[in-house]
C-alpha cells in the first residue's frame, strides 16, 4: 500500500481471526517498532511479547477488553525504562510504527490502555524502575479488508476525526 493510504484507512479493531500470524510477519511488526526513533537516541523501551498463556491472561485481566488480548495473534506490552526524555511519546512513536506497519502487511490491531496498573506489572514481572505504557493487539481480521477499495480522500472524510481547521492554530 501507499503510505498514504495506509495512514488515512488505518482503524483500530479490537476482534481477531483465529489465525496465527506467521513467524516473519510478527517479527516484520516487532522490528518496525524497532526502528522507531526517540529521544538522543535512546530506545527506552522493551517490547514484550505474551508468549505464555499465562502471561496472556494476566493481560487480558489488566486492560479494558480482554477478549481482544484473548483474540488476538499477538500481544505486545511496550515497557518504556526510565533516564529522561519523553519516553511515553518515545513508546508512542514505536506503537504507531508496529501498527502502520502490520496493517501495510494485513494486520488489524489496536491499542489498549491499561485498567488494572498492578495486575499488567505482576503479569509481566516488571523491575522496579520499569512501566508498562500500552499493550498492542495484532490478528488478521475476521472479514478480509480492502483499504484500496476507498480513495485516501474517502477514507480521510470517513475518519471519526476532528477536521484540520479544529485542530491547526496558525500564528
Ligand atoms: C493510548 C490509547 C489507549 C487506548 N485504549 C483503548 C482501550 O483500552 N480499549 C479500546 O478498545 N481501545 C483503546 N484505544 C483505541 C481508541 O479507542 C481508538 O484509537 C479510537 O477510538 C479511534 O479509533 P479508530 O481509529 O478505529 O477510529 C486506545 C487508543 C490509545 C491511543
Amino acid at each position: 500500500m501507499d503510505t498514504d493510504l495506509v495512514i488515512a484507512s488505518k482503524r483500530d479493531e479490537r476482534r481477531y481471526a483465529d489465525r496465527p500470524l506467521p513467524g516473519h510477519v510478527a517479527d516484520a511488526i516487532l522490528d518496525s517498532g524497532r526502528l522507531a526513533g526517540s529521544a538522543r537516541n535512546r530506545q527506552p523501551w522493551i517490547f514484550v511479547v505474551a508468549e505464555s498463556e499465562e502471561v496472556r491472561r494476566g493481560l487480558a485481566s489488566a486492560v479494558y477488553v480482554s477478549v481482544a488480548v484473548e483474540e488476538a495473534a499477538l500481544v505486545v506490552a511496550l515497557v518504556v525504562t526510565p533516564g529522561g526524555g519523553v519516553v511515553d511519546f518515545d513508546a508512542g512513536r514505536a506503537a504507531q510504527n508496529m501498527m502502520l506497519g502490520a496493517w501495510d502487511l494485513g494486520v488489524v490491531s489496536c491499542p489498549h490502555g491499561i485498567a488494572h496498573p498492578e495486575r499488567l506489572r505482576d503479569a509481566l514481572g516488571l523491575a522496579d524502575e520499569e512501566r508498562a505504557v500500552v499493550v498492542l493487539t495484532f490478528g488478521y481480521p475476521g472479514l478480509p479488508r480492502r483499504p484500496e477499495r476507498r480513495t485516501v480522500s474517502e477514507w480521510s472524510r470517513r475518519a471519526r476525526r476532528l477536521p484540520l481547521d479544529r485542530l491547526v492554530r496558525r500564528l
